[in-house]
């Protein structure tokens, strides 16, 4: 049986309600540039990505929903994969950094991404993981927005999310401003 996917509805009007915007605050949280490969895992219509073109050396989308890597498609140097997060189609550290921005919330298995995102993650790489902050009014609304519009978005405050990265070779940290929070995750270079 089908199951509606309401990004695959929303994917040619996503970018006019979700504008792109500048990337320099994630720039800063990524720390970016690299030479290696940079994985955004739900990256969607490549809205975020298509900023970080030049500051790794590939830059891969990976998003569950076909109709919004289409809108990917459509802007230049993004490597695009058809994959949910949960199963990724890449070896063990493979990826330098990876970001998931507003996707975590969307996904069905939560752990079992976090615990995917960090074996694609090289030794010595940074996983940014971005979300609206659960802790703030405005989100606690949003949260409640997208439960009636069936989303089935299950958000998690962001301690909540560090404490799915409790990896032993993992350094997390907390990063805020008055809407989102970055979880922030280091992974160890060497042998522990
Ligand atoms: C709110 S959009 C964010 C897209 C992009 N990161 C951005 O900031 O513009 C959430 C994205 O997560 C994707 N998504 C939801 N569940 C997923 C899963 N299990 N695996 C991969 N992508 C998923 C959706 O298809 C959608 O493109």
């Amino acid at each position: 049986m089908a199951i509606f996917d309401h990004f695959d509805f929303l994917a040619p009007i996503y970018e006019t309600f979700i504008p792109a915007r500048g990337p320099d605050a994630l720039v800063a949280l990524a720390g970016l540039p690299v030479h290696g490969a940079l994985l955004d895992a739900g990256g969607g219509t490549g809205r975020v990505a298509q900023f970080l073109r030049d500051k790794a050396g590939n830059v891969i989308v990976a998003d569950l929903s076909r109709k919004m890597l289409a809108e990917a498609s459509q802007k230049e140097g993004l490597r695009l994969v058809n994959s949910h997060t949960e199963g990724l189609p890449f070896s063990d550290g493979a990826f330098e950094r990876i970001i998931m921005i507003d996707a975590l919330h969307h996904v069905i298995d939560q752990r079992h991404t976090l615990t995917e995102l960090w074996r694609v993650l090289a030794p010595g790489g940074r996983l940014v993981v971005e979300e609206p902050d659960l802790r703030t009014f405005g989100v606690k609304l949003l949260a409640l927005a997208e439960k009636l519009a069936l989303m089935r978005s299950h958000f998690l405050a962001p301690t909540q999310i560090a404490a799915l990265l409790d990896f032993p070779d993992a350094r997390v940290r907390i990063e805020a401003s008055s809407f989102n929070a970055w979880v922030v995750a280091d992974k160890a270079a060497g042998r522990l």
